[in-house]
């Protein structure tokens, strides 16, 4: 969960600050309805009022929402900004908007509900006609020297023989693990290849695309680490502003290592089928390393799913077709949701719990399990 200074980060984000302030400028009339999706503490909302909204709805489920009406008032509008401390999923708006803007991206625009989120609003919460803010995002790849990024995974196997053990079981694992540039980042100059388009969101609409194969080519000679992903934002007609390698912007880039170091020589290609699912927890990476004259070189498949160890078991309670059935903690969320009837209280639906749970769980625990059902699913 981001924290106020996190925000206050995004905030000062300077590059993706112009963009919003240029497309709201743009978009937002006097007199519009704007919804703030994921507003943080409130800098889209208050950038609307400037551009003259009549009414932001600010949606954020983050506690910190709380702080919108405070600047609000600090800024001399907060007759003008609403706080809806929800999920937009879960918001029911009196009017809908001319304009919904939001920015919940990751470290790629591939980014939890991000997507869903967007379609939920333009169905919901928009105008027909109305402006969605941002428009479109398009993904890049390109191969990179990042021996700064994968220096992690002998950091990380250190831990095992710095003890006296190996940990060949786990270091085989590390390369087929997603990475975010946060501390070591990936510099303009580590780019070894040419930089390809990859998928293209346009936000509101259908599902992207998000398996494609692209041709990258050697335009430095050097030892390619893996591949640096980035995107490239248009949040309005014309206004436009991307996370390549070497921007300095508040969004990391995303890193997937190579199995192994692949040494680039002159017009060498790399031929990458690259998938994931649109909530940028599951990718899957083949390379097929070509020299100038298209023979293979070495060729590779990484996924995840190859990241992780897996059970037969565990494969099995993956499945769709698996029939699950509910775990002791299952039976005491169903009875904490059946007495969120509006009528007992968080003690008295704690007390009937301890009433039915074994009594090695705690008042405490209870309580706490009871919390996060009413975090959860309370209106
Ligand atoms: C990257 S922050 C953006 C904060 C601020 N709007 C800005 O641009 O500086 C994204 C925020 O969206 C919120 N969020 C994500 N999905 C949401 C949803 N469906 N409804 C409301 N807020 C959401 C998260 O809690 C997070 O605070």
């Amino acid at each position: 969960m981001y924290s106020v200074l996190d925000y206050g980060q995004m905030a000062a984000c300077g590059v993706r600050m112009d963009a919003y302030k240029r497309a709201i400028a743009g978009a937002v009339k006097p007199g519009s309805i704007v919804v703030d999706i994921g507003a943080g503490t409130g800098i889209l909302s208050l950038l609307a009022v400037r551009a003259g909204a009549r009414r932001v709805h600010a949606i954020e489920p983050n506690p910190a929402v709380w702080l919108i009406p405070e600047l609000a008032a600090e800024n001399g509008c907060a007759d003008r900004i609403e706080v809806h401390p929800t999920t937009s999923f879960e918001v029911e708006l009196p009017e809908r908007a001319d304009v919904v803007i939001s920015d919940l991206r990751g470290s790629l625009s591939l980014h939890g509900d991000h997507l869903a989120t967007l379609r939920d609003a333009k169905e919901r919460l928009l105008k027909p006609g109305g402006t969605l803010m941002p428009m479109r995002d398009r993904l890049f790849v390109a191969a990179v020297d990042g021996r700064a990024m994968t220096a992690t995974f002998e950091r990380s196997a250190e831990g095992f023989l710095e003890h006296g053990f190996s940990a060949r079981a786990a270091q085989s694992l590390f390369r087929h693990t997603v990475l975010g540039d946060w501390s070591s980042k990936i510099h303009a100059s580590d780019v070894l290849t040419t930089a390809a388009p990859w998928a293209t969101i346009e936000y509101g609409a259908a599902p992207p695309r998000l398996d494609e194969e692209v041709e990258l080519t050697t335009t430095r000679l050097g030892t390619a680490d893996g591949l640096a992903l980035w995107f490239e934002a248009t949040i309005a007609d014309g206004i436009v502003f991307d996370t390549a390698p070497g921007m300095a912007l508040v969004y990391s880039r995303t890193f997937l290592p190579f199995v192994e170091p692949l040494r680039l020589d002159e017009g060498d290609r790399l031929r990458v089928t690259l998938r994931a699912d649109e909530r940028g927890t599951r990718w899957a990476w083949d390379t097929h390393h070509l020299n100038a004259a298209g023979a293979t070189k070495v060729r590779f498949r990484q996924s995840t799913f190859l990241g992780m160890p897996t059970s037969p078991s565990a494969l099995l309670r993956a499945s769709s077709s698996h029939a699950p059935s509910r775990s002791p903690r299952g039976d005491r969320v169903q009875q904490i949701l059946n007495l969120m009837d509006g009528d007992h209280s968080v003690d008295e639906i704690t007390e009937a719990l301890r009433a039915s749970s074994p009594a090695s769980m705690t008042r405490d625990a209870l309580l706490e399990e009871v919390r996060e059902a009413v975090e959860r699913y309370a209106r």
